[in-house]
């Protein structure tokens, strides 16, 4: 065995470092900063140099782990047995390869035959079930320490809280997969849009985000979706002798289990099978990356081990190359949104990127723009996987040693539609315009505040707000309600109806509730939900005006960080102008139904006591009154149900006393969930 050079040892340093950060971004961000392929690609390096030169292979290498540490405020949970994670093989011959090292091993291997399954693209669990009973769920985190997201996980309608069938060994750990359906993630982005926030890179990304939410209501609304494909056994007996039959066995508990799997008697089988599952991957409604090779007997399983405490032998992804193509990155552009955020996209030649034609795709920001060292001019890949905004991926090697290459890109130090210099805040990679006046935001805010979540102006999109603004008809949205049909029927695009029409549905916006306006309105951070906190706790405008940062972020729900750009936005002296000019022009929403009527707590009084074991009491609050519910302080006749925690006092014995209702944190949840 040779020394390595010290070229190699920097190389393995550099890549040890370089996948470390990656994790880092994938696991606890939740912001994939490389592409699987490029990941794959790096750790295939390191572990062939680590291979040739073990004295390489450090106790911290990345090939050693499945995941970045968890870091997040969610408890931390031992899984009973470390979370694998599969090897790739990205070809027929590197299939081979593995049944052979297999038979190496054992040689019954050729011959005991393979399940096959998809590989589902989206954030892996482990769910702990004592009796039939789920008791715990939890994230992969390293693999060996993960998070517990029990919660969340609860909110999640397919997951058996109770198992179905028989034969549920006394303790066992299911693992498996959430994810989130492409429509479910289109729909996500789009709301995260409206309420400013960054969207998720892909469904993968997002699904990971949302089961680790902090609160479990927020999870909910994402609508996770779960497949079961693997069963740990802790205490007692599996009644099965083969992975086909652990997938009938998750099926009859009450499992969800990925659609296409199949049983082949040999390797060649399944390599026959791989391009049908190619194509009928494409066909999923959710984000598929490969299929899962398995050999299928569970005693073979166990005779061929693990390799590394990271990858079990006896599994394998057979992966398919994403779609990628080549094009010229022609610009970078800018986009102003309303609420300032100024973001980088690619204006592309246009190219074919699996049977779609792309000239546009997602930078992601200036400091993937830096890393990556993507630069105007440059040949480009662009990855488009699912339903997911294309990215560019980075240069192509020939175009970074190209000479004559343009200069680094510079990111933007002024708007680009108002000319102010820009603010990026610490903590964040976009840079914001603050310039409330910028042309840029106010067109973006006009038709954010037109929208049908907000003030619901049918008939007042982005080319009208855009025609109103270039023919000086309005500066702002107080200017909106000073329009006739007389100025709009002049304008290009109106006939005498549809600008009465238009007048009319503007005169309509009066009487929308304060928590559409406060949407609206565009507050940083006050996206949908919030607005509806908000305005229930402070059902007009002035209550709202007048209200303190400790007041407004005593509402359940309401973070600190949202009550200091509420606070921020009334004391700002060009909103006072503003609010005072719609006033004048009969817009001073109230918020009259304070309750959602249509929840499923509506019109009911709940009172909290105890500690419960995974909400807090402002979140249990939240949770109530999101869904329509009211949470009294005290116990009383009217008082229709006590949820009780652990020492739970004197509210639990009235509540006895009473023959008031008694639940749990558990029930609570489903409750909310219907
Ligand atoms: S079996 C002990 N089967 O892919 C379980 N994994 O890179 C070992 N995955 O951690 C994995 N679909 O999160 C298996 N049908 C499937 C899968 C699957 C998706 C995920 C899983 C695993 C990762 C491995």
């Amino acid at each position: 065995m040779t020394r390595p050079t010290p070229g190699e040892e920097r190389r393995a340093a550099e890549l040890r470092r370089v996948l470390a950060q990656a994790n880092h971004d994938y696991y606890v961000l939740d912001a994939p900063t490389l592409s699987d392929a490029e990941y794959d690609l790096l750790l295939r390096e390191l572990q062939a140099l680590e291979h040739a030169h073990p004295a390489l292979r450090t106790p911290d290498s990345p090939t050693r782990r499945v995941g970045a540490a968890p870091a997040s405020a969610l408890a931390k949970v031992h899984h009973h047995a470390p979370m694998l994670s599969l090897a790739n093989a990205f070809s027929a011959e590197e299939l081979a390869e593995w049944e052979a090292r297999n038979a190496r091993i054992n040689p019954d291997v050729p011959a005991g035959g393979y399940t096959t399954e998809i590989k589902i693209d989206g954030a892996a669990i482990n769910l702990l079930y004592e009796h039939g009973h789920f008791v715990r769920g939890a994230t992969r985190g390293n693999g060996v320490i993960g998070e517990d997201v029990t919660a969340n996980l609860r909110t999640v309608e397919e997951l058996p809280l109770v198992l179905g069938g028989r034969g549920h060994p006394a303790r066992m750990e299911i693992r498996g997969e959430v994810y989130l359906s492409h429509q479910a993630f289109v729909r996500l982005n789009a709301e995260r849009e409206r309420e400013a926030e960054p969207p998720f890179a892909n469904p993968r990304n997002a699904a990971a985000g949302s089961l680790r939410q902090l609160d479990p209501a927020i999870t909910r609304r994402r609508r996770l979706r779960l497949f079961a494909f693997h069963v740990q056994v802790i205490e007692g007996r599996l009644p099965a002798e083969t992975q086909w039959e652990v997938l009938d066995l998750l099926e009859a508990w009450g499992f969800p289990v990925a659609p296409h799997r199949k049983r082949h008697r040999d390797l060649a089988a399944v390599q026959r099978a791989v391009e049908g599952y190619e194509s009928a991957i494409k066909r999923l409604p959710f984000d598929a990356d490969g299929v899962v090779v398995k050999v299928d007997p569970l005693a073979l399983q166990e005779d061929l081990g693990v390799v590394g405490g990271r990858e079990p032998r006896w599994g394998i992804a057979r992966k398919f190359a994403p779609e990628v193509a080549r094009t010229t990155l022609r610009h970078i552009l800018l986009n102003v949104g309303r609420t300032g955020a100024v973001t980088p996209y690619a204006d592309l030649e246009p190219v074919e990127v699996g049977g779609v034609t792309v000239s546009s795709a997602t930078l992601h920001n200036e400091d993937q723009i830096a890393q990556k060292d993507i630069r105007e001019g440059d040949e480009v890949e662009v990855m488009r996987a699912g339903e997911v905004i294309p990215q560019v991926l980075g240069p192509t090697t020939e175009a970074r040693e190209r000479k004559g290459r343009h200069h680094p890109w510079k990111p933007p130090t002024h708007c680009p539609a108002c000319g102010t210099a820009l603010h990026r805040p610490e903590d964040e990679v976009i840079r914001y315009c603050e310039n409330g006046a910028c042309p840029g935001r106010v067109l973006e805010g006009i038709v954010h505040y037109a929208g049908r979540d907000a003030m619901d102006i049918r008939g007042l999109g982005y080319e009208r707000v855009k025609l109103l603004l270039d023919e000086r008809l309005i500066r702002d949205v107080a200017d909106l309600y000073r329009l006739t049909p007389a100025q709009l029927e002049t304008l290009e695009g109106f006939a005498a109806q549809s600008a009465k029409q238009l007048v009319a549905a503007i005169a309509a916006s009066r009487e929308r509730p304060l928590s559409s306006f406060l949407f609206g309105i565009g507050i940083r951070h006050v996206g949908k939900s919030n607005a509806q906190l908000l305005a229930r706790r402070f059902p007009s405008l002035d209550r709202l005006a007048a209200a303190s940062v400790g007041e407004i972020e005593a509402v359940p729900g309401v973070g600190a960080a949202i009550a200091q750009a509420v606070a921020d936005f009334f004391g700002h002296a060009g909103t006072r102008d503003l609010l005072a000019r719609l006033r004048d022009a009969g817009v001073d929403p109230v918020e009259a139904d304070t309750v959602d009527t249509t929840g499923p707590l509506a019109g009911k009084t709940y009172v909290l006591t105890g500690t419960l074991p995974t909400l807090s009491r402002k979140d249990a609050a939240a949770l109530i009154e999101k869904a329509g519910g009211r949470v009294a302080g005290s116990v009383s006749k009217q008082t229709d149900a006590v949820v009780a925690g652990d020492d739970a006092g004197s509210k639990l014995e009235k509540a006895k006393s009473l023959g008031v209702e008694v639940i749990d944190e558990e029930e609570l949840v489903r409750r909310v969930g219907r």
